[in-house]
């Protein structure tokens, strides 16, 4: 059941599919998409600042923001966005039906494996639904640009652009709509989860390490006071000098490895280094004095990822409170 890159046997439609995906997201071309992850990052400086409880929605929102933005020309600024609302609650239903180990991209083939003897027809209705609720998150952000295509007031996307190219070229491939949903579903689906993992496991890593949020705060600071003058504005591009070596193996390896791995990785770093500028990330203020959440504190779901747990994330200095006043986007 291809219905996305990521599921397809490797062959020549996987192939092809793939190197439509590489077109927009291979190294040189997500550098287009720096003002728009730098968008989304500031979303999330301010909501921490604001409302710092909400957090994981926070968290969420920001590179699922961007990523529905870069591949549907649609913003996403409100976490009441009912596109990020949507793909929450399929994480949430995926993780509740305890399949272990997979990713929200892998629902259709469990469901294909299950034997149609298999005891408890409520688990596999729950998993049927389940699987339709995953195409709803595929489908409608792409039919909703699409409307804003013809009607003439879409931003420019990856779903405008393959379009635009489609529509224009008489050789089109005959399936080229099916082409559009494989390449800009998967772009959303595999995103939004792995990324939200990684940002959860970070905050709850610097949490417990203060240490090595210290270091990385003195290094960050060293390269903006030494090589910026303006080290006061806030530009996070400064960081993305390519200075941390990329953990490569956590996106797979080989002729698979993940394509979407230079958009993650520069959002993922912009997003990071943009938090430990402005804020320290401290242990929550009980009665008893500090409190942090426990090790290995993780749920079994369908990414790992920290359980939810308290903590204070509070601005730096007083010039990092104005920056966040500032902060407009
Ligand atoms: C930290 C974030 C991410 C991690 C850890 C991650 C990890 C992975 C892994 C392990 C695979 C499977 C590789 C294999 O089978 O060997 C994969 C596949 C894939 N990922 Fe990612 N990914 C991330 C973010 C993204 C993003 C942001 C996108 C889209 C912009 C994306 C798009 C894809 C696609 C399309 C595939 C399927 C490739 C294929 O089957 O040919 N990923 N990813």
């Amino acid at each position: 059941m291809g219905w996305t890159v990521a599921l397809q046997q490797y062959g020549e439609k996987w192939r092809r599919d793939r190197t439509y995906f590489h077109q927009f997201f291979n190294q040189t071309a997500v550098e287009n998409y720096h003002e728009v992850q730098m968008k989304y990052t500031k979303v999330l400086l301010k909501r921490f600042y604001q409302s710092p409880d909400d957090y994981r929605s926070h968290l969420r929102c920001s590179l699922g923001g961007s990523i529905l933005e870069v591949t549907y020309g649609i913003e996403a600024i409100s976490e009441k966005d009912t596109l990020l609302v949507l793909s929450e609650n399929t994480v949430q239903r995926c993780a509740e039906a305890g399949i272990p180990g997979t990713y929200l991209v892998d629902i259709f083939p469990i469901l294909k494996y299950i034997p149609s003897w298999f005891p408890g027809a409520k688990f596999r209705r729950e998993l049927n639904q389940l699987g339709k609720q995953v195409l709803e998150m595929r489908n409608k952000p792409l039919e909703i640009a699409k409307t804003s295509l013809k009607n003439g007031d879409a931003r420019s996307s990856v779903v405008s652009a393959l379009i635009e190219n489609f529509e224009n070229n008489p050789d089109r491939p005959d399936d080229y709509e099916e082409i559009i949903e494989q390449v800009t579903g998967v772009a959303y689906i595999a995103a939004i989860d792995t990324t939200n993992g990684v940002l959860l496991h970070f905050v709850y890593t610097m949490l417990l390490h203060p240490e090595v949020q210290r270091r990385v705060q003195e290094e960050l600071d060293k390269v903006v006071i030494t090589s910026k003058p303006d080290a006061d504005k806030f530009n996070p591009e400064r960081f993305l000098d390519e200075r941390m070596p990329a953990p490569d193996f956590a996106f797979g390896y080989g002729r698979r490895e993940c394509p979407g791995r230079y958009f993650a990785d520069n959002g993922l770093f912009i997003i990071m280094v943009s938090i430990l500028h402005v804020f320290n990330i401290l242990p929550f203020e009980g009665e008893n004095g500090p409190e942090l959440p426990p090790k290995n504190h993780f749920d079994s779901g369908i990414i790992l990822q920290p359980k939810p747990f308290k903590f204070r994330i509070i601005p730096r200095s007083p010039d990092a409170i104005r920056i966040l006043e500032e902060l407009d986007y």
